[in-house]
């Protein structure tokens, strides 16, 4: 009798032991809250490689951006890895799906943070999506690297969020100025994506540059992200006559608003922004996107050389071409490594401080210099689609 207590007892004090093992580790990640402890500090000196977390649609209706996205990312890192790592460490991308859901990317991050102990971030490429996972990466001062999240809100979250491309304070009007001077256009209108932040701050900064210029946007129209009948809004955008469309949104809904643009009957030019670059979009829109014009970060077209090498490398391990969103993270993956190499060590803060100091950086997408701001100054390519892909028209950067 007397035996059984000691042994349920011996097991019951073995079982807290198990317990407060287990759960070790979670609570002293969870303490890397503002600065982190020493004691992570210095496993992420002595971890043996260098982990990358890299969150992404890799499926649901924008999956071919993080997958584009990881391969660009992939086919950096792996170059480096075979000079030998950074640091004589290896480094390892561990790629979250957040099929597309910002709930998703605010989870993904936090699991890649608290329980795989990655150094640094790369993503997202929807600004929605940067939006929601930003604060966790700024708590635990874990800085994080967007490709191609252009709106402006992105990088406001804080000091270690940063992103490689321009913003939509820019684009925006980049593209109402290419509407206005080059295409000549008077009359606009606007169909946007309520559910995409996007969306929405591409439209106004569009708006307003426009209207500036002296032109008028004759009808404004709105969907949400999955829609697949937009009639009812082309048939108001057709009575008010307009001589462009301009859709700021992503290759799905913009390949099906196109097709039902010209089943309408509407002759107008279509125009959008970054969030059409996908070979989707020729598989969606077929003839209809024919003629239309996108600003984008990126052009095959481009005769540098570190653009011209990163397709032939591209093309070589893939078997397919890249698109921008594939510049994009190469460049992304490309310009944290490179911080990570100038780093007296490997200290998410040190990492951070050398983001910061990015100038100059020679990637796929252009010259990057990374401003106060943590957004990138460069130029926009305008591009026009032609025989599913896309031909180079012009580059616009800043009015001075
Ligand atoms: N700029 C878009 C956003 O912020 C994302 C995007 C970039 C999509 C490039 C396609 C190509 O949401």
């Amino acid at each position: 009798m007397q035996l059984d207590l000691l042994n349920l007892l011996k097991r019951f004090c073995n079982c807290i032991f198990y317990f407060v093992r287990a759960l070790l580790p979670v609570v002293l990640l969870s303490g890397c809250v503002k600065n982190c402890s020493p004691k992570q500090r210095e496993s992420f000196q002595s971890s043996p490689e260098i982990l990358i977390g890299h969150f992404a649609s890799m499926t649901g209706g924008e999956a071919s951006f993080g997958q584009s996205t990881d391969k660009g990312i992939r086919l950096a890192v792996d170059a480096q890895n075979v000079e030998g790592g950074i640091k004589g460490k290896k480094i390892v991308i561990l790629t979250e799906d957040n099929q597309g859901k910002p709930e998703e990317a605010a989870a993904v991050v936090k699991k890649l943070i608290t329980q795989d102990g990655v150094i640094a971030l790369l993503g997202e490429v929807a600004s929605t999506r940067s939006l929601a996972a930003a604060p966790t990466a700024q708590k635990y001062q874990i800085p994080m690297v967007s490709p191609s999240s252009t709106n402006p809100r992105v990088t406001q979250v804080g000091d270690y969020i940063f992103r490689v491309c321009f913003i939509d304070p820019f684009q925006g009007p980049v593209m109402a100025r290419f509407a206005s001077h080059f295409l000549k256009l008077k009359k606009v209108a606007i169909l946007k994506d309520l559910k995409s932040d996007y969306s929405l701050g591409l439209a106004d900064f569009f708006k307003s540059k426009f209207i500036s210029l002296g032109g008028e946007i004759v009808s404004e129209q709105s969907f949400q992200t999955g829609d697949t009948d937009f009639k009812g809004q082309l048939t108001r955008i057709r009575a008010a006559d307009p001589e462009a469309i301009f859709i700021p949104a992503y290759y799905t809904e913009v390949g099906l608003i196109a097709r039902q643009v010209r089943q309408l009957g509407i002759k107008a030019i279509l125009m959008g922004g970054d969030g059409w670059d996908s070979p989707k979009l020729y598989e969606i829109g077929k003839d209809a996107v024919e003629g239309a014009y996108f600003s984008n970060h990126y052009s095959s077209e481009s005769p540098s050389e570190v653009t011209q090498k990163f397709i032939k490398d591209y093309m070589a391990k893939y078997k397919e071409e890249p698109d921008g969103l594939a510049a994009s993270g190469y460049d992304a993956a490309l310009i944290l490594m490179d911080a990570m190499k100038r780093a007296k060590d490997l200290d998410p803060k040190e990492i951070q401080v050398q983001l910061a100091q990015t100038k100059s950086f020679v990637g796929a997408t252009g010259t990057i210099t990374i401003n106060n701001e943590r957004n990138a100054s460069k130029e926009a390519f305008i591009v026009q689609v032609h025989q599913k892909t896309h031909k180079f028209i012009t580059q616009l950067g800043a009015e001075n």
